[in-house]
């Protein structure tokens, strides 16, 4: 078929392209699709997040050249699974692809998409068999490191064992995401774990491989903050729904705050504080990384800045001072009337008071 006729066929594929910060990524990968899908009759929707980069009038100013190109701008919001979600529901072709807008995604892997979905896949996942590029270097290791551990975590809650269920690479049937809708969480960035968390054992899922090209152009979005939100997620999947996402939250970063604590202890110690002082300096660099922490992660959509965040913290310090105080106040009551051999039992229950009265005072206080 000419190129002309293809143009004026509907779209048989919808390729989802969530972007921010992409703006030099957007025509090479507006070419790429051009080349891969020669052919085939498709239209790409970049959902951009307002980046102050201009990558939005990047899209506009293809989409006037190129009408298989679109643009769905979402202002003062940010999110990749939701981004995902709402470029699909814009589009109406009965095969969908989602990929990353900075080229690490091989786009000739949509073609074998394709075929797949077309000889009765409902679900077809690109799983990456090679790191490229970013894999060396401490920040590259760290995160081979956080990416493996979330690995293991989902297999073990996933009802459909997949080689690589972080892959922001995959393809859908339509009709599956749509029955699947009403049950996907739309918060931090792991789309597919949600998906296929919601699919039914029967599902047809075809894993192909690929290999993760290194970024050009611009950097990676996904750090630390993501990372929480996804072990939230687990969490939540874990408990089906029954302890607020908000709270489960707050409590892990409450642990990162123990973990903080100890660690500038024992570094304090190591450098000849005293006990006392060693375990003020912990405490006061745990708040503190608490308090940021909460404000990026937890509250991410109540985030205080400027005047406010000082504000906040004063506020968050005595929370979480009156909290401590109660803390120790319940654990020695339970030591009391349990007797002395359950300090373990004690501890937990003053700790688990502790983060309760942290999380319901500073949710209304500190993040209202
Ligand atoms: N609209 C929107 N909003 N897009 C976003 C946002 C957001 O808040 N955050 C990130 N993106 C876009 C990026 O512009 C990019 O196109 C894509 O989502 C992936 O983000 P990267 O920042 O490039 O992620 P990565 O390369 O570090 O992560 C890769 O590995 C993850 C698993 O470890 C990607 O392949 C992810 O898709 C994958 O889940
Ligand atoms: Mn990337």
């Amino acid at each position: 078929m000419t190129a002309s006729r293809l143009l004026s066929l509907p779209a048989e594929l919808s390729v989802i392209v969530p972007c921010y910060n992409e703006v030099s990524n957007v025509a090479p990968m507006v070419a790429a699709l051009d080349a891969a899908l020669e052919g085939r009759a498709w239209e790409v929707i970049f959902v951009d997040d307002n980046s102050p980069d201009g990558t939005a009038d990047e899209v506009s100013r293809l989409a006037r050249l190129d009408p298989r190109v679109r643009l769905v701008r979402r202002v003062g919001r940010r999110g990749l699974s939701s981004a995902v979600i709402e470029g699909i529901l814009s589009s109406s072709a009965p095969l969908v692809a989602v990929m990353d807008g900075d080229l690490q995604h091989d786009e000739s892997v949509l073609r074998t998409m394709l075929v797949e979905l077309q000889n009765g896949a409902e679900l077809v996942v690109a799983s990456r068999h090679v790191e490229g590029g970013d894999s060396g270097g401490l920040a590259g290791r760290w995160r081979h490191l956080l990416s493996d551990a979330g690995i293991r975590a989902a297999q073990a809650v996933m009802p459909h064992p997949l080689s690589d269920p972080m892959s922001g690479f995959f393809a859908i049937r339509r009709d599956l995401f749509e029955s699947l809708l009403p049950r996907l969480s739309g918060t931090g960035f792991k789309i597919l774990l949600d998906l296929v968390m919601s699919a039914p054992k029967t599902v047809r899922i075809v894993e192909v491989p690929f290999v993760f090209r290194p970024r050009l152009a611009g950097e990676s979005k996904l750090d630390v903050v993501v990372l929480l939100q996804f072990a939230t997620m687990v969490l939540d999947k874990l408990t089906h729904g029954w302890l607020p996402t908000r709270f489960m939250a707050f409590a892990l970063v409450g642990l990162i705050g123990v973990v903080v604590n100890v660690s500038v202890l024992d570094l304090a110690g190591a450098c000849g504080l005293s006990f006392s002082w060693a375990q003020l300096a912990g405490t006061a660099v745990a708040i503190l990384t608490n308090f940021l922490l909460n404000n990026r992660f937890t509250y991410h959509d109540r985030r205080l800045k400027g005047h406010k965040l000082w504000r906040g913290l004063a506020v968050f310090v005595a929370v979480c001072s009156l909290g401590a105080v109660a803390n120790i106040g319940i654990a020695r009551m339970m030591l009391d009337s349990a007797g002395h051999g359950h300090w373990d039992r004690s501890s937990a229950a003053g700790a688990v008071v502790g983060v309760v009265w942290n999380y319901a005072v500073s949710s209304t206080l500190v993040w209202r």
